[in-house]
């Protein structure tokens, strides 16, 4: 049976303050959930803190990006082995604002993928569609493309440290969230892919999370789609009531 999971990506928000703040109201909102895999993802000055705070909880906690080197000459990155050093097993890669601000391409994440595997780390890996790729019909292709150029290359024993968010770029932080039927209708074409690429097995159990403009008032109904496994949360992930509400949804 795959696991539901509902995760919270809090982005480039938080100080230390507002972490620890928004961490108590986890442990009250969130703490006692056992119908899914609750992660939040601070940024990297509060992960170690995180770490620490939620150690005697169900929570898990995920760094939202890595490098793919091991160490080096790179000014301002953080590595697999340095996230592992501080007990976090779980990064999420491919994010549609590091594909867009920061020229991540598939072949980068790739590298980046393999990285994270080496560790034994659990990849979120993300990666949707444009708004013009949709009203152009190519949104599949996209997906296809993102998925196959950043992912496929993976042994089929790998899949169990994966776990898929599909984020229609259109839908993350516009209000404008995908309908329950149009994430169900991408979810089962990227659960077809996985089947195809690899085998049924694989494709049953691979969870693929929704992410874009999840909210307490519509989880409940996107949740509720046959291969919906769960969702990426942005913006209502800063607000403990929020993300409890939601994750209650699944
Ligand atoms: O990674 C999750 C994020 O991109 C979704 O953001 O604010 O639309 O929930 P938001």
């Amino acid at each position: 049976m795959r696991k539901k999971i509902v995760a919270g990506n809090w982005k480039m928000n938080k100080n230390l303050a507002e972490t620890e703040s928004l961490l108590s109201g986890l442990k009250e909102n969130v703490g006692g959930i056992s119908g899914a895999e609750i992660i939040v993802a601070p940024t990297f000055t509060n992960l170690s803190k995180t770490t620490q705070e939620l150690k005697s909880t169900n929570i898990k906690v995920a760094a939202q990006n890595m490098h793919q080197a091991e160490n080096g000459a790179f000014t301002g990155e953080i590595s697999a082995d340095m996230l592992k050093s501080i007990d976090v097993e779980i990064v999420i890669l491919g994010h549609s604002e590091r594909r867009a601000y920061f020229g991540e391409t598939d072949q980068l994440l790739a590298e980046k993928v393999n990285t994270a595997l080496k560790h034994n780390m659990t990849v979120i890996f993300c990666f949707g569609e444009e708004l013009q790729d949709r009203k152009s019909n190519g949104h599949f292709s996209v997906v296809e493309n993102q998925l196959k150029n950043g992912l496929f290359h993976i042994d089929a024993s790998a899949w169990k440290n994966i776990v898929l968010a599909y984020e229609p770029v259109w839908a993350i932080g516009t209000g404008e969230t995908a309908s329950p039927d149009q994430a169900q209708e991408m979810h089962a074409f990227i659960r077809a892919t996985i089947g195809k690429a690899f085998n049924e097995e694989i494709a049953d159990e691979v969870s693929i999370l929704y992410g874009g403009s999840v909210k307490p008032n519509n989880a409940k109904e996107i949740f509720a789609k046959p291969d919906v496994d769960g969702g990426l949360i942005g913006g209502a992930s800063l607000d403990a009531e929020s993300f409890g509400t939601i994750a209650k949804a699944i």
